[in-house]
């Protein structure tokens, strides 16, 4: 197999997840990934088992959400010969092949409640039966577990079993967003933008010091893996011109979709709120005591903010967008509004916000 991935980032956040997953490595216990798409869950996973007493052992890697449930079952399990429509020969599973080593459960939260039976009884006891199969066979894997949903809401709404998810859980790793670690942006980009002129057998000029600055304006919903994407993208097209001017951001790399030919049922226009209804705001009545025009001012620019972000799910980039703004100016107002949620929860660790 391919060697683990060297972790890029020296950001608080991403530094102590790091720690996080090294300190837990050693012990034999099951450790949660959390993360929005993206972020290194993956990366952790094979972290912790290369850190981990069973390095040298097997270690595999199951998406639970690419296969139904009979598929997943046979796959992380094992079928007998006959099993199921098509089960011609037994077939050895991926518990099976792990044994000795780590198995790593990415998007957990898609197992159906057959397959998250069968984990709680492997992951307690060791113990599972080929789909099909009388015997209780045994193995020795640790389990690591990724997604992206919040499995105590899942367990709340009956979607995920309590057990499985106190199974799990010895210790949740939660990663950090690229957007609250800033300082990284730069470093990834780098990391990845040299990499790709490597490939093509060129030197590396570096990104300008606007290009990074526009890299770390914006959101990165995709985080990491789209970092990567649009750090290739940049460096590949810049080198294509030359291979010694530092290289400049093209807000088109961001987004390889955009056309004016792309198909009109893709694209996700947000609706705007009638100008008339929503976003007016009447002054108020004239009397002896007067108008403040400033605190008014700021009723109504909060008032906006508050629309396009709600429009929006809370996407500063595309709220920006939506007021015609840029993402900058949307950003100037949220500070001077103290409407700058990031800004907020770090203030409430008593962390500085990095300077952007
Ligand atoms: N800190 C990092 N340093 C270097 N590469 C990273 C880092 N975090 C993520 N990556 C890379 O970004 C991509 C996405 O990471 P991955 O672990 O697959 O994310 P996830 O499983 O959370 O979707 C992969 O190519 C991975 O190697
Ligand atoms: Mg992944």
């Amino acid at each position: 197999m391919s060697d683990p991935v060297t972790p890029i980032g020296e950001s608080p956040e991403w530094l102590e997840a790091l720690e996080q997953a090294s300190s837990i490595a050693e012990l034999d216990r099951s450790v949660l990934i959390i993360g929005e798409r993206g972020t290194g869950k993956e990366l952790v996973g094979e972290r912790l088992h290369f850190l981990s007493r069973r390095w040298n052992g097997p270690f595999i890697k199951v998406n639970c959400a690419a296969l139904n449930e009979e598929l997943l079952d046979s796959e992380l399990f094992g079928h007998e010969q006959g099993a199921f429509t098509g089960a011609t020969k037994r077939r050895i599973g991926r518990f099976e092949q792990a044994d000795g080593g780590t198995i790593f459960l990415d998007e957990i939260a898609t197992a159906t409640q057959r397959v998250q039976e069968k984990l709680l009884r492997v992951i307690e006891y060791g113990e599972f039966q080929r789909l099909g199969g009388e015997d209780v066979l045994t193995c020795d894997v640790r389990v690591s577990a990724a997604t992206n949903i919040d499995l105590p809401t899942a367990v709340e709404e009956g979607k995920f079993r309590a057990d499985l998810l106190d199974r799990l859980a010895f210790d949740v790793i939660t990663l950090p967003p690229l957007r609250y670690r800033l300082e990284d942006i730069s470093l990834l980009a780098d990391h990845f933008g040299s990499r790709m002129a490597r490939e093509l057998g060129v030197g590396f000029p570096g990104f300008s010091a606007s290009a990074i600055l526009a890299l770390e304006a914006h959101d990165w919903p995709g985080n990491v893996r789209e970092l990567k994407n649009v750090a290739e993208r940049l460096t590949f097209n810049s080198l294509k011109v030359s291979m010694l001017d530092p290289i400049e951001f093209a807000p088109e790399v961001i987004d390889p979709f955009e056309s004016p030919f792309r198909p009109k049922s893709r694209s996700t226009k947000l609706q705007k709120p009638a100008a008339d209804t929503e976003f007016r705001l009447d002054p108020p009545p004239f009397d002896e005591t007067g108008i403040n025009f400033d605190s008014e001012i700021r009723l109504y620019e909060t008032r906006l903010i508050e629309t396009a972000l709600k429009a929006t799910s809370g996407h500063q980039g595309k709220a920006a967008e939506f007021l015609g703004l840029t993402y900058h100016q949307f950003r100037g107002l949220l500070r001077k509004h103290d409407l700058d949620s990031k800004k907020k929860r770090e203030g409430d660790v008593g962390q500085p916000r990095p300077s952007m």
